[in-house]
């Protein structure tokens, strides 16, 4: 297991209020335990660009912002983080978790925003140097387990309703279509238990 998760890139992505960040750390946690040295990033951010971008994204007064406006502003800061971080790291033979990736802009802008995600992915090949990661582990949940989930202020992307929400979670549902190495976890069971399926799908690949 130790030789496989070395220079291994791994996403973990799924609507907000999905518990990503929770399984980000407990798998950056095992992988340690493995003896594999292990970087864990936030997707858009992590870089001085990036976070900038973020804030960008992310402020409920730019209301009026372009579904085509936020895929270029995310795949920028994401282009950002892989030649800063994640390009060299894996080159180091670490292992790189992923809170977000490209599955995000897939399911958010290119399905719940209508931009398209085959368009999406058209952008990414031709501005990031790797579209899809070893695996892509979806962590699925229905809307009402992720609102019980998010009892705080909501930023711009999850001011956005609903409607909105459900294609997002559509979009993930998805996404296995465009790659063979998107794998779907159901996210509403707690938290030891999302944590015991994500590792059964990192072992079996
Ligand atoms: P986070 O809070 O999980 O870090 O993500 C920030 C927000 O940005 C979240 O609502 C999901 C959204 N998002 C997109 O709409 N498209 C993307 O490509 C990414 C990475 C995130």
């Amino acid at each position: 297991m130790n030789e496989k998760l070395k220079g291994k890139f791994i996403v973990l992505d799924g609507p907000d209020g999905c518990g990503k960040s929770t399984q980000v750390r407990m798998l950056s946690e095992w992988v340690a335990d493995q003896g594999v040295d292990v970087v864990s990033y936030r997707d858009p951010g992590t870089t001085i660009v990036g976070e900038k971008i973020r804030e960008i994204l992310l402020d409920p007064a730019h209301e009026g912002m372009g579904d085509n406006v936020e895929v270029l502003l995310y795949m920028a800061a994401r282009a950002q983080l892989w030649k800063e971080h994640i390009s060299p790291d894996l080159e180091h033979g670490k292992c790189v978790l992923m809170d977000r990736w490209i599955s995000s802009t897939c399911a958010y802008q290119g399905v719940a925003g209508g931009f398209g995600a085959e368009k999406v992915l058209k952008i990414g090949t031709d501005s990031l140097e790797r579209v899809w990661p070893d695996v892509t582990v979806v962590l699925d949940v229905d809307l009402e387990t992720a609102a019980s989930r998010m009892q705080r202020d909501l930023d711009r992307m999850e001011q956005k309703g609903d409607q909105y929400h459900a294609a997002v979670r559509e979009g993930f549902l998805e996404l296995s279509v465009y790659h063979e190495t998107v794998k779907v976890v159901n996210a509403a069971q707690d938290i030891e238990q999302v944590h015991a399926e994500v590792l059964k799908l990192i072992k079996e690949f």
